[in-house]
């Protein structure tokens, strides 16, 4: 599957590498049923488009034997944390109130989780199934401050928004 992924390219804007990216996530998944595929697919494609700024990517799942928790899922990086309590932490929170969280500065963010100190800014946005059910959210973090701004909410939203339904 190498040669489906590429990477930034020249003269193109962050908002056109979104749709690109997410084209080519719809394409590789059309018509897997695994959910472990499709987040595993979209976690490789935005890390190798967006690193070294995504210096972690990928996905906290709702565990179906624990609704109120969230498990690791597929993901690029360094060594993540395996559980997290909905409410706790940027991700639980997200989970917890099915919207987007924007942190330009995770030191300052209340009961923010470190899975790795070199974490300074992250984002994390709600995945829902076909049945508007919380799914996963999908975390990415940098290791700068403030790397995340409106046009990677809308890209990594419109993403996440078809994971599942699409
Ligand atoms: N920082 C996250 C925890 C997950 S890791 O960074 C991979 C949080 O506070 O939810």
């Amino acid at each position: 599957m190498a040669e489906a992924m590429s990477t930034a390219e020249p003269g193109e804007t962050k908002a056109e590498a979104y749709v690109r990216v997410g084209k080519e996530i719809a394409a590789i998944v059309a018509g897997e049923t695994s959910h472990t595929a499709r987040y595993a697919t979209a976690a490789c494609l935005l890390a190798h488009n967006f690193g070294p700024r995504f210096f972690w990517t990928g996905f906290y799942v709702v565990d179906p034997h624990k609704p109120s928790e969230l498990v690791v899922g597929p993901y690029q990086g360094t060594l993540g944390c395996l559980r997290i309590p909905f409410g706790r932490g940027v991700c639980g929170v997200a989970a917890q109130s099915g919207e987007t969280q924007l942190v330009a500065d995770v030191h300052a963010f209340p009961g923010h989780i470190a899975c790795d100190s070199r974490s300074q800014s992250e984002i994390v946005v709600p995945v829902f199934d076909a049945d508007g059910k919380i799914a996963a959210v999908l975390d990415v973090d940098s290791s700068e401050l403030n790397a995340f701004d409106a046009d990677d909410q809308a890209g990594l939203e419109a993403i996440c928004e078809t994971l599942l339904t699409a």
